[in-house]
């Protein structure tokens, strides 16, 4: 919870305004999910995070974004609502390292796989780490369209 300036700062940075969560948004999703919340620091600073609910459904839906008590520990899919590099650090593989870890934590604890919605310009990125698309998502978070990739553990 010391964290959240920071990476309310963060998600401000990275996002436009229609789709950054809020300090509000923050506050309640470490409240029910430390757990699935993870920083990266590089000299104490927090240059980026990647965070999202667990829940027993295949794909994200928005009211997911906005409840973060939908969050159910035991959920078979760890969710990504999102991932930020700040401008400085990116390029660098570090949202790389943050995916790699969920993706690991997430198999620690015997979950069948992740899921996560992107933009298409980021499909490309997220199949690299083994997630494929399902097409275009219902969600109509921030105005933008979006498209729902999943990545399930071979058993
Ligand atoms: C997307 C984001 C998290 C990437 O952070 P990053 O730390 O720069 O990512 P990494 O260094 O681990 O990986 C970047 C590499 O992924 C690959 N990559 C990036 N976009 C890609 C694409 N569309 N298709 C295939 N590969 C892609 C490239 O190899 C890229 O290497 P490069 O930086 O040398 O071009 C960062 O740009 C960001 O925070 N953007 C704003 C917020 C956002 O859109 N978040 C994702 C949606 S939730």
């Amino acid at each position: 919870m010391e964290d959240l300036d920071k990476v309310t700062a963060v998600e401000a940075v990275c996002f436009p305004p229609a789709e950054a969560a809020d300090r509000e948004a923050f506050r309640a999703r470490i409240q029910c999910f430390p757990q699935c919340f993870f920083v990266a620091e590089i000299d104490k600073e927090i240059v980026g995070f990647i965070n999202g609910a667990a829940t027993d459904e295949r794909t994200i839906r928005d009211e997911m974004f906005e409840d973060a008590s939908l969050h159910s520990p035991q959920g078979c899919y760890q969710s990504i609502f999102g991932l930020d590099v700040v401008p400085k650090w990116q390029h660098q593989g570090i949202a790389g390292e943050l995916m790699e870890h969920m993706i690991q934590d997430a198999r620690k604890r015997g979950r069948k796989g992740l899921i996560l919605t992107c933009k298409d310009r980021l499909i490309g990125f997220y199949e690299r780490f083994g997630y494929r698309s399902l097409g275009v998502s219902a969600s109509v978070h921030g105005g933008a369209v979006w498209y729902d990739m999943i990545l399930e553990f071979a058993e």
